[in-house]
């Protein structure tokens, strides 16, 4: 059985589709905890479910490495066999990348390498792309970079914007990251960097 942490930042709609496909038994892996840089509107989908969450807030830290080495910390607890970012809004520095690549993946609402970084949705409707994407990456010490997982295009339509068509990309995304981890679980799927 797999074992899998899960990092966000956000409302953690992803986080609890991946949940939700946790809870059948024929899911080839679990999740052991749920992590967040803040005090995420996302945890409530973990508690709901009786999962394990930390927080460690980035503003509690003098600098972005010693945040990365509370959350190494933090995660070494559970000792996952992957993590998965799941709308981390964070760089993880390249020490904690360096610690677990390439077992931590990340759930991206473009078509990588179109778009990469914090606002994937808001670049493709400024570039006017009549199509974006969702990807799963495995995270390297690139921005978006690493090597892609799965991937799917996603229409942009006349009148989007950034949420309703980032609405439209995440259950893509979601998609595709249950397949990616059941595939990772299964063996089907080898992690390289
Ligand atoms: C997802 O689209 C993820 O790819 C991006 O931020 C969004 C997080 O959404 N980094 P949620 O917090 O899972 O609802």
């Amino acid at each position: 059985m797999l074992t899998v942490a899960v990092l966000i930042s956000g409302a953690g709609s992803n986080l609890r589709a991946l949940l939700e496909a946790a809870r059948h038994p024929d899911f080839p892996a679990r999740i052991v905890v749920v992590g967040a840089d803040r005090e995420a509107d996302g945890l409530a989908h973990a508690e709901e479910f009786g999962i394990p969450t930390f927080t460690v807030p980035f503003r509690a830290f003098e600098t972005r490495e010693a945040w990365g080495a509370e959350l190494a910390a933090q995660l070494d607890r559970w000792e996952p066999d992957l993590i998965v970012l799941s709308g981390l809004m964070r760089l993880l520095p390249a020490p904690v990348v360096a610690r677990y690549s390439p077992r931590i993946i990340n759930t991206h609402p473009a078509y990588l390498p179109e778009f990469p970084g914090a606002h994937g949705v808001r670049d493709a409707l400024a570039a006017g792309a009549e199509q974006t994407g969702a990807s799963i990456i495995v995270v390297d010490d690139g921005i978006d970079a690493g090597p892609i997982l799965a991937q799917e295009r996603v229409p942009v339509l006349p009148g989007d914007s950034e949420q309703t068509l980032h609405e439209r990309i995440k259950p893509v995304e979601r998609r595709l990251l249950i397949d990616v981890v059941q595939r990772i679980a299964t063996g089907d799927l080898a992690l390289s960097n």
